[in-house]
């Protein structure tokens, strides 16, 4: 209560008082001034008309000292309430003639009038009178001085009741025009405020902006929105780091944050595939970046992964559903295997996937195709794998784990059978401009399906703005780039950065098992115990940058010619989609290119490039990243790309060099990498010999705060993020679902 006093005294009284002081102290003395000033005019007026009208009687009875009749005259004259007193004077300055109440102390008024008369204010303790004398003159004789005096008192009694309504007047104008003003300023205040709670609850901005925001807050909503995502995104980074992220910590989360619901992953590729071999049926892992990531995870959840069965042995291998449980070894989780015919998985995989949307996303130079018939199996095969999202449910609201480019149009196909369901779709390829994505003939298709998702991942901020501004161009939507949503169809998708990465191995630090690396990678390879190596690993793919790789080893070689015969680079290159063209195309210009450039430099023995194009599992791709003295990762356009994070995971004795290409979203988070322009020959071959040459003290510093960040920044921090903005979303529409059932209740109750 004080405290509103305040406020109110000084929205209110205080202006006010302000206002009443400026006119008791400047108005009111300046009125004052002008009314005397005119009354003093008007007096002077009337006193010479008074004088001129008297003249004429005086000539005549002044002569004959007619006593009376000037008595009689004097006396008329003063029955005008303002003249106070009359006098004669003659030449000789006697008052001859004068009222009773002509005051002694006037006198005859010794100064010579000008022009004949004198105007004067003399001040009496009855108040102010206005003395005005007129010389009388006869033929050019002078008759005598007529004085008129009138009283002035009544200007007083004026000015003091002016002085009143004037004040009156203000304070009125001033209260009437305060209370308007705190009015008006109180009913924005009450709009304004109840805007800005709006934004902060998140509401506006989910309707129709005109509506809702009114125009004064307008410019102050987007900063407003921009800082409350930027609050929300560091409040999360902040809870996010003050803990490890473990797969237990990834299971308590799903149990408390998502109260143990269902989680399924949709993906083309499969975690295990069985194989028929010479000696029977084998497990593989296949080279998959989106395996390396989403496999722990689904190890940590349990739940059901729905995905293409491709190994040869694969059928042999599950149960009558088509379901087999993983990891082989001590199973988790199920995976749920869809079988596609050649021609399916012809048009769906290798062409509109990988003919289409890969270069498309990569641009990579390399030409999309994209054909009508691909297209319609891509639509039939999303249609697959939803109903076979929607058949795996036990419930009607999982949460999916949509990936990748093969998987566009599911998201919203689930959506429709499945309302209530979370669906997080993340996309690990990048996302390109949208001029690049206007090539696609199917581009609408593509953004509408994507948006059937409750959150949309992608690696780095700038896929996100590319995918946001592709959008923005191509469907009707609302975006909020601030928060980073869009609105289409009554539905909203958050779009959010997820960089991917690694489980980071929980086995304790072994140095001996880096020195045991060294040694038997070289023994295998008849190099010496000195021998420089660098190692690659990738899928045999045109957007890895191998070949560029391949050319700054060369140039490399030539510009430092002591290092021939002491280096070699190890390429493994596991085969992939090895049935288009341009795959093939691929593989024969490396292999060419390997044969050249040792030849070039071979004296017998000596092979500059190792070329390994076959598949390797984990432990032994591990083995070749302890082994090496750098790892080369020269993507031309890459989503995250993993190999950086395994290079680093896998160097326990905090030794080694990165060379890192600028076009992955892992260069985003690695800038103790040496970061190249795989384009720019002659700086990545630097690159190389630099890394192959930098000190032991600056490669651990280098390596201990990549070292760091990947352990932080590890996959089930990746995972935990999704799956905590998912919980965020389930309990809003939980909460929205029961507050519409209960309004739906009171309405029955009402009608
Ligand atoms: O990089 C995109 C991606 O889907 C990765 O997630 C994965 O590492 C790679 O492509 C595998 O491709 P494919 O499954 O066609 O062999």
């Amino acid at each position: 209560m004080p405290s509103r006093l305040i406020r109110l005294s000084l929205r209110f009284v205080l202006p006010l008082a302000l206002v009443i002081g400026l006119i008791a102290y400047a108005v009111v003395p300046l009125i004052d001034n002008l009314t005397l000033r005119w009354f003093i005019r008007d007096l002077d007026a009337r006193s010479q008309s008074l004088a001129i009208a008297l003249q004429e009687p005086l000539f005549e009875y002044v002569p004959q000292k007619a006593d009376k009749r000037i008595n009689q005259l004097f006396d008329r004259a003063l029955r005008d309430e303002r003249l106070y007193a009359i006098a004669f004077c003659d030449p000789t300055g006697t008052a001859i003639y004068k009222t009773n109440t002509y005051p002694a102390s006037l006198g005859c008024r010794t100064e010579q009038p000008r022009d004949g008369r004198k105007e004067s204010l003399v001040s009496f303790p009855q108040g102010p009178l206005h003395v005005s004398e007129s010389q009388l003159d006869i033929d050019g004789q002078a008759l005598g001085k007529l004085i008129l005096v009138h009283d002035m008192s009544f200007i007083e009694r004026r000015s003091a009741d002016t002085r009143k309504y004037v004040i009156g007047l203000f304070s009125l104008l001033a209260i009437v025009i305060s209370m308007i003003t705190v009015f008006v300023a109180h009913l924005s205040w009450r709009d304004w405020i109840a805007s800005v709670k709006g934004i902060l609850r998140g509401e506006i901005g989910m309707q129709n902006r005109s509506q809702t925001t009114p125009p004064e807050v307008r410019p102050l909503e987007s900063d407003l929105r921009a800082l409350l995502h930027e609050f929300s995104v560091e409040r999360r980074e902040r809870d996010d780091s003050t803990h490890l992220w473990t797969p237990e910590k990834l299971r308590d989360l799903l149990h408390d944050e998502l109260a143990g619901d269902e989680v399924l992953v949709v993906s083309n590729r499969e975690p295990y595939l069985h194989a028929r071999t010479r000696n029977g049926i084998e497990v593989q892992r296949p080279a998959s970046g989106l395996v390396t990531a989403v496999e722990p995870v689904m190890r940590a959840c349990s739940g059901t992964w729905i995905a293409h069965g491709s190994g040869s042995a694969d059928r042999e291998t599950v149960d009558r559903d088509d379901r087999v449980p993983v990891p082989p070894a001590n199973p988790s989780y199920t995976l749920r295997r869809v079988w596609l015919t050649k021609e399916e998985e012809k048009g769906y995989y290798y062409g509109f996937a990988n003919e289409g949307m890969w270069p498309l996303c990569h641009i990579a130079h390399v030409r999309p195709v994209f054909r009508s018939s691909d297209w319609d199996q891509y639509v039939a095969v999303n249609q697959r794998f939803a109903d076979a999202v929607v058949a795996e449910a036990r419930t009607d609201d999982p949460v999916v784990l949509v990936q990748d480019y093969h998987f566009a149009l599911l998201p919203r196909m689930v959506k429709e059978q499945l309302p209530k369901a979370t669906i997080i779709t993340f996309w690990h390829i990048p996302w390109p401009n949208p001029e690049s994505f206007g090539i696609c003939p199917w581009r609408e298709e593509i953004l509408e399906g994507l948006l059937g998702s409750t959150i949309l991942g992608f690696h780095t901020p700038f896929h996100c703005k590319n995918f946001l501004e592709t959008v923005d161009r191509n469907l009707e939507t609302r975006i909020e780039y601030e928060s980073s949503t869009v609105s289409y169809g009554g539905k909203l998708t958050q779009v959010e950065h997820y960089p991917i990465s690694i489980a980071w191995p929980e086995q304790p630090v072994d140095l001996s098992v880096i020195a045991e690396c060294r040694k038997t990678v070289r023994d295998e390879h008849g190099l010496p115990s000195n021998h420089l190596l660098a190692v690659g690993v990738d899928r045999l793919d045109y957007t890895k940058g191998i070949i560029e790789r391949f050319q700054a080893i060369e140039r490399m070689l030539e510009l430092h010619s002591d290092l021939v015969g002491k280096f070699t680079m190890i390429q493994i290159a596991a085969p992939t989609r090895s049935s288009l063209d341009e795959y093939q195309n691929f593989e024969t210009r490396v292999r060419t290119m390997v044969q050249r450039i040792n030849n070039r430099f071979s004296d017998g023995n000596y092979q500059p490039i190792i070329l390994k194009a076959e598949h390797h599992d984990s432990e032994q791709v591990t083995r070749y990243y302890r082994a090496s003295e750098v790892c080369m990762v020269t993507s031309l356009h890459d989503g995250m790309n993993l190999v950086a994070k395994e290079f680093i995971a896998a160097r326990d004795d905090d030794r080694g060099v990165l060379v890192l290409s600028q076009f992955t979203g892992a260069a985003r988070e690695l800038h103790e990498a040496l970061v190249v322009n795989p384009y720019h020959i002659e700086q990545s071959a630097e690159a190389l010999h630099r890394a192959l040459t930098m000190p032991e003290a600056e490669q651990c510093e280098r390596m201990r705060s990549m070292r760091s960040l990947v352990k932080d920044f590890n996959i089930y921090r990746w995972a935990g993020r999704m799956l905590l903005d998912a919980a965020r979303v389930r309990q809003r529409e939980r909460i929205l679902s029961k507050i519409r059932s209960h309004s739906r209740k009171s309405l029955r109750r009402v009608v």
